[in-house]
């Protein structure tokens, strides 16, 4: 039984095999609708979220199985003091597999530690978001056509941003990728993400922190919210929330066709103004993610469709 805590789980041909998968349920979505017929997915969200645990039970019902689950630590027994452990426990009595979002990095691992279904990582704290990843990557090769020789700005809270740790970790497996880290200086990556990547001899990377700078060498430029929960005290975030707005004055200064991309929800870093440019690509990305998610379920369920 497999789970996914992180994106480094799959290889790359496995990631390869899901996007494949997600084409061919894009072109043939009815040959896809029953594949889950009598399945049902649980999905643990210990901490707030629109379109991850959304976007799960789509792909789970676009595939015929059922869904069920809490969307908040405070709907759940979790008040009443139980732990992911025994929740999970439960949980694997009933399901067939599940998605789990927490607050604390690590607990999704614990869950599958206890599991008796496949258990999907649907973010922990400000560690990892392998699901994202995956909606970032089927994104990528679907606009882009490649993964080699890209050059992919991060910009926004690459401290707290789970999304953009994750993203990292599988993007350094391609050939020639050049990172392009954009933030104030007190949300630069972690020291650990960075010391991993000066360990790598294949990835060049640099930090800045003015988006104008370096916005015209970009062939993705991946924004972030800047995570307002993962704050100490609040007069850090109003200082920081809005340090980057990307604006029609800055998408002159980028290529014709660099992407545009956002895990979402944004809130300021991105001005609507820019929503109606072609490579404004974080709606699509949305369409992806689920198609992508579709996939792996079949994957974690061993389910083919032929
Ligand atoms: C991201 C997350 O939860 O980490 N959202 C998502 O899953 N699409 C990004 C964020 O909340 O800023």
């Amino acid at each position: 039984m497999r789970s996914l805590m992180d994106p480094l789980d799959l290889s790359i041909s496995e990631t390869y095999e899901l996007m494949r998968t997600a084409d061919d349920i894009i072109e043939n979505p009815a040959k896809y609708a029953h594949a889950c017929d009598g399945r049902i997915l649980a999905t643990l969200f210990y901490e707030p979220s629109t379109r991850t645990r959304l976007s799960f039970e789509a792909a789970m019902l676009r595939l015929g199985g059922k869904v069920m689950g809490f969307h908040s630590s405070e709907s759940s027994s979790v008040m009443k003091g139980e732990t992911v452990a025994d929740t999970i426990r439960v949980v694997s009595c009933m399901a067939d597999i599940c998605a789990i979002r927490h607050p604390k990095e690590g607990a999704p691992m614990v869950a599958a530690s206890f599991a008796s279904i496949p258990v999907i990582n649907a973010g922990d704290g400000g560690h990892q978001h392998p699901t994202q990843t995956l909606t970032d990557l089927m994104t990528i090769h679907a606009l882009k056509g490649r993964f080699d020789e890209l050059t992919v700005g991060m910009c926004g809270d690459l401290k707290f941003g789970r999304t953009v740790h994750s993203l990292i970790r599988a993007l350094v497996r391609y050939k020639g990728i050049h990172f392009v880290f954009i933030s104030p200086e007190e949300l630069r990556l972690p020291s650990y993400v960075r010391e991993n990547l000066e360990a790598l001899e294949n990835v060049e990377f640099k930090e800045v922190s003015k988006l104008e700078d370096v916005i015209g060498e970009l062939d993705i430029l991946y924004m972030t919210r800047v995570q307002r929960e993962r704050f100490f005290n609040e007069e850090d975030y109003v200082r920081l929330k809005d340090f980057y707005v990307l604006d029609r004055k800055k998408m002159r200064l980028a290529s014709p066709d660099m992407l545009v991309m956002h895990p979402l929800p944004r809130v300021n870093e991105i001005s609507t103004e820019i929503d109606s440019d072609p490579r404004a690509v974080y709606f699509k990305q949305v369409k992806y993610g689920m198609h992508i998610r579709m996939a792996l379920i079949l994957k974690l369920l061993n389910i083919t469709v032929d």
